[in-house]
């Protein structure tokens, strides 16, 4: 009996431990109406700083607060929401003082992680806003730098991020959209997974040359390696479609990503201080050289170019770093089925 409770008791924490939702999270606004009002002229309009973590979390939390009911898979939580896994990198970041934040909660705007995290909570915001899908009233973005501060000039900076976010949000408005009898994997893949992903992918692949300057702002060569090796990465987690809800992105950032910035010292997998399974995903990634990505990139879409292959390659992504046999069965068995069932076009 006794042992029957710690069982149901250890569950029940780990279940929760992966919905571990972001730091701060219930603190952060849940709405337009939250943020401070500001009276300027004849207008009056809510004045949003994307500078400040609480403030930024908000448009996740505005977003995810949305969007959730438009998922039909997300009916018992709204940690089953794709977009859950942005908000969950955001709050990594902060707890790891990749947005230079010093323990306070201000986001420094030379962070290049909080600089590209931008393109992935204004931009979605703005589109969302675009499409319909958040109606809350009027507000103002506090402008820094050359970050875009609203629709207009956001679409003309980076123009395919704004029309790939536009149509995901569209999508999910949409009543009938991929109205099937029953929501499945391969739906919430074809239907959401996919556009949202084109989405992601797009905003990072415009970001990187407008915050180019702040790479040689991370404190060492190592982080540098990690954060543009990261970016990488993610094309490859889009391509297996990989669910980005908040259980399974904590369940990934636990393992692999670590808690702290690089420092010139670190020789993984020797950082005495990060778990062995984060070291070993840093040695992997610091073994890939720049110049393998577009070689890898032609193999991985073929490993991904179906839904049945994409299963196999996301086991690929879960053991790479741990036992490189194991992925490599899995790789095998996702060209197998890249072979077997037909490529989507
Ligand atoms: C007031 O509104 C104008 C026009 O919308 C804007 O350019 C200006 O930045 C606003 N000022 C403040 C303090 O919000
Ligand atoms: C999602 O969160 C919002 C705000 O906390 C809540 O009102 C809503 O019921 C939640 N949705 C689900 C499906 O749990
Ligand atoms: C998150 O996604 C994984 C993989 O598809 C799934 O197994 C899990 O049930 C999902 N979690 C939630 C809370 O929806
Ligand atoms: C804040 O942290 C960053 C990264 O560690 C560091 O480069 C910067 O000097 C710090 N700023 C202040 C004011 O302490
Ligand atoms: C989403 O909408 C666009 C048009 O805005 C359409 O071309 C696309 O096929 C839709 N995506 C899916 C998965 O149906």
């Amino acid at each position: 009996m006794f042992l029957l409770i710690i069982t149901i008791y250890l569950v029940i924490i780990s279940s929760n431990a992966n919905e571990r939702l972001p730091k701060l999270w219930n603190e952060a606004p849940s709405s337009i109406s939250d943020y401070p009002f500001v009276k300027n002229d004849s207008t009056t309009s809510h004045l949003i700083n994307p500078w400040l973590y609480l403030d930024r979390l908000g448009l996740y939390k505005i977003l995810i607060i949305t969007t959730t009911p438009l998922m039909p898979f997300c009916s018992i939580s709204n940690a089953s929401n794709i977009l859950f896994g942005l908000p969950a990198q955001f709050s990594w970041q902060f707890d790891s003082n990749r947005l230079f934040s010093n323990g306070t909660q201000q986001i420094s705007i030379d962070s290049w992680w909080a600089s590209a995290n931008y393109y992935l909570s204004v931009i979605p915001f703005l589109a969302a806003v675009d499409v319909g899908i958040i109606q809350q009233g009027s507000f103002q973005i506090v402008k820094q730098g050359n970050f875009c501060s609203n629709s207009d000039e956001c679409f003309r900076q980076v123009p395919e991020a704004m029309i790939k976010w536009r149509q995901f949000f569209s999508n999910l408005s949409q009543p009938n959209y991929c109205k099937n009898d029953y929501i499945d994997d391969r739906i919430i893949d074809k239907c959401y997974l996919n556009p949202m992903w084109s989405a992601h992918v797009a905003s990072i692949e415009h970001a990187l040359p407008l915050i180019a300057s702040k790479v040689s702002l991370l404190p060492s060569y190592n982080e540098q390696q990690f954060g543009l090796g990261w970016a990488n990465i993610v094309d490859f987690l889009g391509m297996s479609r990989e669910n980005t809800n908040l259980s399974k992105v904590n369940i990934y950032q636990d393992e692999f990503f670590p808690k702290r910035m690089l420092t010139v010292d670190d020789k993984p997998p020797h950082c005495s201080d990060l778990s062995k399974t984060v070291n070993q995903a840093l040695e992997l990634l610091f073994s890939i050289r720049e110049e393998w990505f577009p070689e890898l990139r032609i193999l991985w879409k073929r490993a991904t170019c179906n839904f049945e292959s994409r299963q196999d390659a996301q086991h690929v992504i879960e053991t790479v770093a741990i036992s490189k046999s194991t992925a490599a069965a899995y790789y095998s068995e996702a060209i197998l089925k890249s072979y077997l069932h037909k490529c989507d076009q």
